[in-house]
């Protein structure tokens, strides 16, 4: 039985493959009894359109139900700090509020992005470890300051989905522009996910937004693992040299992460960095565009390319149901 899906990494080759082959299988001969009478609670602390509607959809899809909670809804104001005198607006502490969600379900997902005040906090997961380790059932990660498992696993399926080679494929990476700093937690579980997969990845980004040393790290071990390769450039010709798939995400500045004013004065002197047909020009000539949506038209990819055949957005964000249709169904299933 599946008692957490949290990283990738947690996970063996075959493990992934069989979450794969079993949300390929449920899309093809649904079961709409196999979670009959289980409860997914949905603790949503930071926004979604895709990672809500997809997990409610998956569980009635399985046969089961599900609640939401979000600090949208008419909820108590939450507090989540260590030891303080709650003599303000907030009426409720995570304390409480997380493991009472927990326990009226058979297992619960949680999405809290980071803080993006410290990157070591960040890096250590510790507004979403202190989350988790309230809760006493099966849980999952529906995203942290660090991980989306559930986007990573999605997209794993659609290469397979496309045929895009493992070994020998290649992918980039790309940094976008966008005008807010964005969390780090997509484009490093991205880039383990291709490289992981045995995949030649470059991660193509202006100066200023390297991604962490040991998110480049683990991305390398991995890639040496499986066969391909992991390397950096800031030259969008050179990156693009062959690709089979261009991945556009913006996140923070590394170098002022969680200095406002100083990323923003970094990312003003880059609204080139749109992704638009001739950047395309050297690459396969059936090259995709993989984006884990929302995406900004005109700003992080222009709209010939969004609406054009490269583009597989709509293909990996369905990809999110039958993921995670794969990931309840070994946390929840009889058979689990
Ligand atoms: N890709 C993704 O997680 O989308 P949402 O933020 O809409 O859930």
């Amino acid at each position: 039985m599946l008692k957490t899906f949290n990283d990738l990494a947690d996970f063996s080759d075959e493990e992934i493959r069989a979450l794969i082959d079993l949300a390929n299988r449920l899309d093809a001969h649904p079961e709409p009894e196999a979670l009959k009478g289980k409860v997914l609670s949905l603790l949503f602390l930071s926004p979604s359109l895709r990672t809500l509607a997809s997990f409610q959809a998956a569980m009635v899809r399985l046969g089961g139900g599900s609640f939401v909670i979000s600090p949208d809804m008419s909820i108590h104001g939450l507090e989540s700090r260590h030891g303080i005198v709650m003599d303000g607006v907030a009426a409720e502490h995570i304390r409480e509020a997380v493991p009472v969600i927990a326990s009226y379900g058979n297992a619960i997902g949680i999405r809290a992005f980071a803080e993006r005040k410290s990157l070591e906090d960040d890096m250590a997961e510790k507004e979403f470890r202190a989350l988790t380790s309230l809760v006493d059932k099966p849980w999952i990660n529906m995203e942290s300051a660090m991980g989306h498992p559930c986007q990573n696993l999605a997209d794993w399926k659609t290469l397979d989905d496309y045929s895009v080679p493992a070994n020998g494929g290649k992918f980039v990476l790309s940094w976008a522009y966008h005008p807010k700093a964005l969390p780090l937690a997509v484009p490093a579980s991205t880039l383990y996910t291709a490289a992981r997969r045995g995949m030649d990845v470059t991660v193509l980004r202006p100066e200023g937004f390297e991604l962490p040393p040991s998110v480049m790290d683990k991305a390398r071990t991995a890639a040496e693992n499986a066969g391909g390769s992991v390397r950096e450039s800031d030259d969008r010709r050179e990156a693009m040299e062959g690709a089979h798939i261009i991945y556009a995400k913006s996140w923070s500045s590394t170098r002022h992460y969680g200095d406002r004013i100083a990323d923003q004065k970094l990312r003003n002197e880059l609204d080139d960095w749109c992704v638009d047909e001739p950047w395309f020009e050297p690459a396969a000539p059936d090259c995709r565009f993989m984006h884990c949506l929302p995406v900004r038209r005109g700003v992080v990819v222009a709209d010939g390319v969004l609406d054009g055949p490269r583009s597989i957005v709509i293909h990996e964000a369905r990809n999110r149901m039958l993921a995670q249709m794969a990931v309840l169904h070994q946390m929840m299933g009889d058979k689990a």
